[in-house]
Formats: structure tokens, C-alpha cells, sequence
């Protein structure tokens, strides 16, 4: 005899039952191969029972093969019933980690804003080129004879040093940081045929605490016009259209007497803001006269057949006074949201 098990209805029930709690139990495909195993698969006790019934007298095979074979039809039905539970979920759960959530705001950079200061000295510039001028340049590091003597300044005159300026070492190289844009007009005067009109726009140095109304570094609007026939009111034409441009038609411009080396007569400038905050008012904006004969002659320009305005004045100080900004350190600083409030021209 064999040592088959004995298929009895218990025996069969109780391999059934533990097949279905194994079954229940399987919460992943992993665990229903496990159970699959040993409930179904050779060797398990209902394929044992299975396999003992070709050892039975023929007159117990009928009913032992019914008892079996419905025994395992329930726990393969089991079987097919939970696999299909378990593969959804894993299919579901899969698709949850590879889900892309279209709606999702992607993360990036927000775009920056140009500085005021660039918007502004843009605005200058197309402001002059709009009239035909051309835009001059010079360098920072400038030679002082152009920063100083051929703008007519005396070797010892006080200017010199009420400029603050940067003198770089070795002193006897004679170079300074510019400490205005009107050396670029000696510049312009020596490269170009006459007649000259030129803007300049540029950084200039002067050894003044930052403060609310002083930056070290700073940015000049220059202005030179040399022609035949050049006078006094084409120098005011020119600033009065220029203040219009910048602060709305409303704006008048007044010229007081001042000095400056390179200008005679000189004069200082206000420019009238109808629209200021705290009322109309007169601000003090920049410097401006006819080209000294001097400075001509540095050049090579015959006074007598040639005249010229210039002008000039600082770009920091143009934005606070037109925008009404309390402290230029604003202006300095680069923190992205003081530039947008300025928007995005571009
Ligand atoms: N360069 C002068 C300054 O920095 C400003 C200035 C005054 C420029 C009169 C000029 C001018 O061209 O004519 O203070």
C-alpha cells in the first residue's frame, strides 16, 4: 500500500479550507505564488489527494475523483478571484507612482527686470540718437589730462580736489576713475570731423560715502554740441526737449548762473516737475554752458569759427527726483524687486 493520504471528506474540506484562509490572506502576487505552492501545486496535499485516487478500488474512484475535483475547482476559482483583485491593485498602485499631474505648476526661474537705472540711461540715449547725435564713449580709468586739463581746470585749481577724486598708483601715471563724463567730450572733439554732437553715457567715481543721496559710483548723461553758429539757445531747446521727454510736458527748465571750467558762460540747471508728490516744484538737475574757448583750443577747434553747448548731469539722481525714491542705496543694492517695480520694458 501506499502511503497516500487517506481521502476522506474531512481530510479534503480541512485542505480546502486551509487553501482559502492562505488564499485570503495573500496580499500581493508574491504571497499568492507562495500559497499557490503549497495548496495547489504538486505536492500539496489536494494534489496528493488528486494523485491518490488512480489507488483506489475502482468502486470508490467515482466519488473520491467528484469530491476531489470539486474540492479543487473551489480553490482554484479562489485562486483566479484574488489574483485579479491583487493585480489591480498592483496595477493601480503603479500607475499612481508614474503619474504625471499634468495641472502641476512646474517649478522655475522667474524671469528678472532690468534695472531702472539701465531703462532710464536707455530712454537718454534714444532720446539724442532720436535727434541725430551719436553716442560717445571713453574710459573709466581715464588720463587726467583728459579728466581735468583740457576741460580747462588749472593745475591747482580747487576743482581738482572738490571733485573726491580717485587717483589710481602710481601716481606719476597721471590716471584717475572718471569723476564725470565730460572728459568724453574732449574725446569726442579729438575722433570725430566736425560738426560734433555727441551723448555720453558711462559710470563715474568720487570718494563719497554711500548714503541716501551718494553712491560712490554713479552714472553722468554728457552732452557736447560743436557747429557753426552754436548759441545759448540751442543749448536751452535742447535741455528743455530733453526735460520734456523725461518728465512729461509739463516740464520747464531755469539756468542760473554758476562756473565750471569748461563752460562759459556756465550755468546750473532746474528742471520744473508739475506733477511731484508733494506739489510742483523746481530740483536742482545738472550743469550746462557754452564750451569754453579753451576746451575747443585743447582740441584744435578754432573758437572763432566754431561754438558748442554741453551739459551734463547725474543718472541716479534724475530717477530719484523723477520717481520720488527716498534712499539711492535702493539703486545699488540689485534686489530684483525694486527693479520691478519698474516694469519690464525691454
Ligand atoms: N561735469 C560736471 C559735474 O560732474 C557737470 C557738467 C557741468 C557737465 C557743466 C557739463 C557742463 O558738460 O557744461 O559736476
Amino acid at each position: 500500500m501506499s502511503d497516500a493520504p487517506q481521502i476522506t471528506e474531512s481530510a479534503v474540506e480541512a485542505a480546502v479550507a486551509a487553501a482559502l484562509a492562505a488564499i485570503a490572506a495573500a496580499g500581493d502576487s508574491a504571497a499568492l505564488k507562495a500559497a499557490r505552492a503549497a495548496h495547489s501545486a504538486e505536492g500539496s496535499p489536494l494534489a496528493d489527494f488528486n494523485a491518490g485516487i488512480r489507488d483506489l478500488p475502482g468502486d470508490q474512484k467515482a466519488a473520491a475523483g467528484k469530491l476531489v475535483g470539486g474540492a479543487r475547482a473551489r480553490v482554484n476559482e479562489a485562486f483566479a478571484a484574488q489574483e485579479s483583485v491583487i493585480l489591480a491593485a498592483e496595477e493601480a498602485a503603479q500607475l499612481a507612482t508614474e503619474a504625471i499631474d499634468v495641472t502641476a505648476v512646474p517649478t522655475r526661474w522667474r524671469p528678472g527686470a532690468r534695472h531702472p537705472l539701465s531703462l532710464l540711461m536707455e530712454q537718454m540715449g534714444d532720446l539724442f540718437t532720436s535727434m541725430g547725435w551719436e553716442i560717445g564713449e571713453g574710459p573709466e580709468l581715464e588720463h587726467e589730462w583728459f579728466n581735468f586739463d583740457a576741460l580747462n581746470f588749472d593745475e591747482d585749481h580747487p576743482a581738482r580736489a572738490m571733485q573726491d577724486t580717485f587717483f589710481v598708483e602710481p601716481v606719476d601715471r597721471h590716471l584717475v576713475l572718471r569723476t564725470h563724463t565730460s572728459p568724453v567730450q574732449i574725446r569726442s572733439l579729438l575722433s570725430r570731423p566736425l560738426p560734433v554732437y555727441v551723448a555720453a553715457l558711462g559710470q563715474v567715481y568720487r570718494t563719497d560715502e554711500l548714503d541716501a543721496t551718494h553712491t560712490p559710483v554713479f552714472h553722468q548723461i554728457e552732452g557736447i554740441a560743436v557747429d557753426r553758429g552754436i548759441t545759448m539757445a540751442n543749448l536751452r531747446g535742447t535741455l528743455e526737449h530733453m526735460a520734456r521727454s523725461l518728465f512729461g510736458e509739463g516740464a520747464q527748465i531755469r539756468l542760473r548762473p554758476n562756473f565750471f571750467p569748461f563752460t562759459e558762460p556756465s550755468a546750473e540747471m532746474d528742471v520744473w516737475q508739475p506733477n511731484a508728490k508733494g506739489g510742483a516744484r523746481w530740483v536742482e538737475w545738472g550743469g550746462c554752458g557754452m564750451v569754453n574757448p579753451n576746451v575747443l583750443r585743447s582740441a584744435g577747434i578754432d573758437p572763432d569759427e566754431y561754438q558748442g553747448f554741453a551739459f551734463g548731469m547725474g543718472v541716479e539722481r534724475t530717477l530719484q527726483f523723477r520717481n520720488e525714491l527716498n534712499d539711492m542705496r535702493d539703486m545699488v543694492e540689485g534686489d530684483v524687486r525694486f527693479s520691478r517695480q519698474f516694469g519690464m520694458v525691454v
